[in-house]
């Protein structure tokens, strides 16, 4: 595990530090987009946008020392936003803030998650106990990405 690693809630103060990190993986990391819908979503992930997405969701973050590597949130009983910093990518901390929103779900009363994911995260939601449903597409800016839909039976 990564040392100092916390996973917690997110706190207002933590709102300009999660729009850096998503502007940075759309600007640099979002390859499957084109560059200008790229830079149009980074220039829309603005600190506002970030304290607007807080009002109708949980969103959790991922702390080492005071700085926020990761984000993650739920909307009722579906993930959305997560992004690890690339610098912190393959450590567990995607999986750790999974683990994080799964027991908050449960909390809330679900029985599933649910994840819209890009094909190339896939991978990491199966590594993580979910199963593909079915092929779908996410709009972003007139760019079209193929996804697909997974879930999660949680107990
Ligand atoms: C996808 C993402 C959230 C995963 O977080 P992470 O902290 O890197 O993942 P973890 O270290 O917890 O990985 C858990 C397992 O999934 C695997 N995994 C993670 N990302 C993967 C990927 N893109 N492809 C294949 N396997 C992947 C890891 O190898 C690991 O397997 P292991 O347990 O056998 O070692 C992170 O890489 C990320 O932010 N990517 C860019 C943004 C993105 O695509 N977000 C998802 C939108 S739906």
């Amino acid at each position: 595990m990564v040392p100092d690693l916390v996973i917690r809630y997110f706190r207002s103060e933590d709102a300009q530090k999660c729009s850096s990190l998503m502007q940075e993986h759309f600007r640099k990391n979002a390859i499957n987009l084109t560059i200008e819908v790229r830079m149009r979503i980074a220039d829309g992930r603005t600190t506002e946008y970030v304290h607007k997405l807080a009002t109708n969701r949980t969103i959790v973050v991922a702390n080492i020392k005071d700085e926020v590597v990761g984000m993650g949130g739920l909307k009722k009983n579906e993930i959305r936003h997560m992004y690890i910093h690339s610098g912190y990518q393959g450590k567990g901390i995607g999986s750790a803030i999974l683990n994080f929103i799964e027991k908050e779900a449960y909390y809330k009363g679900f029985s599933s998650l649910i994840v819209n994911s890009v094909i190339h995260s896939e991978e990491f939601y199966i590594k993580n106990g979910f199963r593909s449903l079915i092929k779908t597409q996410i709009e972003r800016h007139g760019c079209i990405l193929e996804a697909i839909l997974l879930e999660k039976i949680i107990e």
